[in-house]
């Protein structure tokens, strides 16, 4: 037995977990300093509760004395006090729950915009490894637990603390030999709670995973409802569903068949406390040791000490759950950040050239994603201001990948990427994004009108601004058609538009932004061939002074391009004018 408990210490040390609490401690700490009013709040508040409760044994004490005739007079004023007890208790309860609920929130709320922040400035390429639902499922009830953890665990262990002690001390002053029976359950609830620790870890992991499977399949279930309908789907996803459910409800029974074991233990416990100081408290009023009254306030103390006692021990699984859920949150703040310590430098660039341009320059580029798929070596890009460079090459060989790579959502491992005008040079990082507008394979519209996603990307355009930008990108010969024209309403996902028309609208929304370089993701992939054109032609003779880069696997735009880059084979060579013609005519 004494070895195979070292074994498991063993073990556990091996795993980490040691190390693993202590930091997730460490950052809950960090949350935690910052509400320490508010924690000494609830304490003070609990404080009070058990001070009220001990008043109330006191005097119901009195009154059974009075009763029972062992002191007379003051009935009334006992009554009085009695009463008086009862609806202070109400109105502090009340107060009390009407503040913590108001602190509870504003630290929900400010903890969840605080981890937010934090997971949208994570590193795209790390952050777009987790499925959405379980992002959504850390942000949400992980956070939720460690705001109501931070401002309930520590006052609760001060307040099971101190109603312990104080029930106590009053039952030694009364008498000592009853403070005995408070000992009574502690050798239990002691070994107890060690098993239940163990099993608590597991089924608190097991369970934070269960709500991110859940909410994940709920999440992509709605947004793909066309795709279920047009396979025929419904019932496969109803029985999805009623498999995941399956596994949910064995997970909950299990976690039931502990909690009755340990509520039956618990009881068993408290029963044995009880009578035993029942029986020894008519034992001292047989022999005249104590009175009527003792008797009955060290019943409710002992209430009250068991109380206390099963709350001290509870305080453990919601350390626990605190750590379990602290430690899913870690995960993804530890991921590393993205680094916008050049804001300043970029915007100081930005002002000064506004009016010649951006010259964008790769060299020696290589890049492999973290999954061992390597997409470039060697790779090289030139493209100046009023240019418009295609990126030609079949899907699938990096024609994205070299984009996500000029945005810094992706960080090269080799070769250099720079920003140049004239003689001034700035490297690439997350800052130099604000020099960047994107149009984003697929669609990429937020719900609201078209006016608010326009304004998304510029706070204050004038309606006139945007509807340049419309007429442009040629979204404005649809939009004006539209009932309310630019503020008709988008559903999720540009939802209610043609493919073509989301497209438009997109590249509206990059050019609106006014940025040096422009960055086309197969962006006219579904407009016909005219219209293409006439995009892109608008662009060209744009006064501002732009640099485009645009990504196509058809070739009939390339004629009206200044260079045009083959991407295959790892590599982004420029292709002669022969190249390009004999492209063009397939
Ligand atoms: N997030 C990713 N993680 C790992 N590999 C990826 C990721 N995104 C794309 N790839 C791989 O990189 C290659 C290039 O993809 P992509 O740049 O999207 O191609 P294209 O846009 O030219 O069609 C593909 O082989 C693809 O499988
Ligand atoms: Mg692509």
């Amino acid at each position: 037995m004494r070895f195979k408990t070292f074994h498991i210490i063993k073990q556990r040390i091996k795993e980490g977990l040691p190390k693993e609490i202590m930091k997730q401690t460490g950052w809950l700490y960090f949350y935690a300093r910052k509400y320490w009013l508010a924690i000494i709040f609830y304490t003070v508040i609990g404080f009070s509760g058990s001070l009220i409760s001990i008043g109330s044994s006191l005097i119901s004490k009195n009154l059974v004395d009075i009763i029972t005739g062992h002191k007379t007079g003051a009935l009334m004023q006992t009554f009085a006090a009695m009463i008086g007890f009862a609806i202070g208790s109400l109105l502090i309860t009340q107060f009390s729950s009407y503040i913590s609920n108001w602190i509870n929130l504003k630290i929900d709320t400010e903890i969840k915009a605080d981890i937010y922040e934090k997971m949208l400035s994570t590193d795209w390429e790390h952050i777009a490894n987790y499925h959405t639902g379980d992002l959504l499922s850390r942000w949400s009830s992980d956070a939720s637990t460690i705001s109501n953890g931070i401002l309930s665990w520590l006052p609760n262990l001060f307040i099971s603390l101190f109603q312990f002690i104080s029930a106590f001390a009053v039952m030694i002053y009364y008498d000592a030999s009853f403070a005995i029976f408070s000992f009574i359950g502690i050798p239990v609830t002691l070994i107890m709670s060690r098993t239940l620790m163990n099993r608590m870890i597991n089924n608190n992991k097991r369970s934070a995973a269960m709500n991110a499977k859940l909410q994940g399949f709920n999440q992509e279930s709605f947004s793909n409802i066309q795709t279920i309908k047009a396979f025929d789907l419904i019932k496969v996803y109803i029985n999805y569903l009623k498999s995941l459910q399956k596994e949910y409800i064995t997970m909950r029974m299990d976690f039931q068949k502990l909690s009755i074991v340990t509520s039956i233990l618990m009881s068993v416990v408290g029963l044995i406390v009880s009578y035993s100081s029942y029986g020894w408290g008519i034992y001292r009023v047989w022999s005249g040791a104590i009175s009527y009254g003792t008797m009955t306030m060290f019943l409710s103390l002992s209430g009250s000490l068991t109380g206390s006692l099963n709350a001290l021990i509870g305080t453990v699984p919601t350390a626990i759950n605190l750590t379990t859920s602290a430690g899913r949150i870690v995960d993804i703040l530890d991921m590393p950040k993205e680094d916008y310590s050049l804001d300043e430098r970029v915007k100081e660039f930005y002002d000064s050239h506004k009016n010649e341009g951006i010259t964008l320059t790769v060299k020696d580029l290589g890049y492999t994603y973290s999954n061992g798929c390597q997409v470039f070596e060697d790779a090289e890009i030139h493209a100046a201001p009023h240019e418009i460079v295609a990126l030609v090459g079949p899907s699938g060989e990096g024609k994205t990948t070299m984009l996500r790579l000029l945005l810094s959502l992706l960080s090269p491992k080799e070769g250099n990427i720079s920003l140049n005008a004239g003689d001034d040079c700035i490297p690439l990082t997350p800052s130099s994004r604000k020099l960047f507008s994107y149009v984003p394979q697929g669609n990429t519209m937020f719900s609201g009108t078209i006016a608010e996603n326009m304004r998304n990307v510029k706070q204050d355009a004038t309606d006139e601004e945007i509807i340049n930008a419309l007429k442009m990108s040629c979204a404005y010969d649809f939009v004006k058609k539209l009932p309310d024209t630019i503020n008709s309403p988008l559903k999720e996902r540009g939802g209610g538009l043609s493919e073509g028309q989301s497209q438009r609208l997109s590249i509206a929304r990059a050019l609106l932004r006014k940025s040096p370089i422009l960055l086309l993701d197969e962006a006219t992939s579904a407009l016909d061939v005219a219209t293409e054109r006439r995009v892109l032609k608008n662009i060209m003779t744009d006064d501002y002074p732009r640099t485009c880069i645009v990504t196509t696997h058809r070739p009939t735009v390339l004629n009206i391009c200044d260079r045009v880059y083959k991407i295959s084979d790892k590599k982004c060579i420029v292709m002669s004018e022969d190249e390009v013609t004999a492209m063009i005519r397939g």
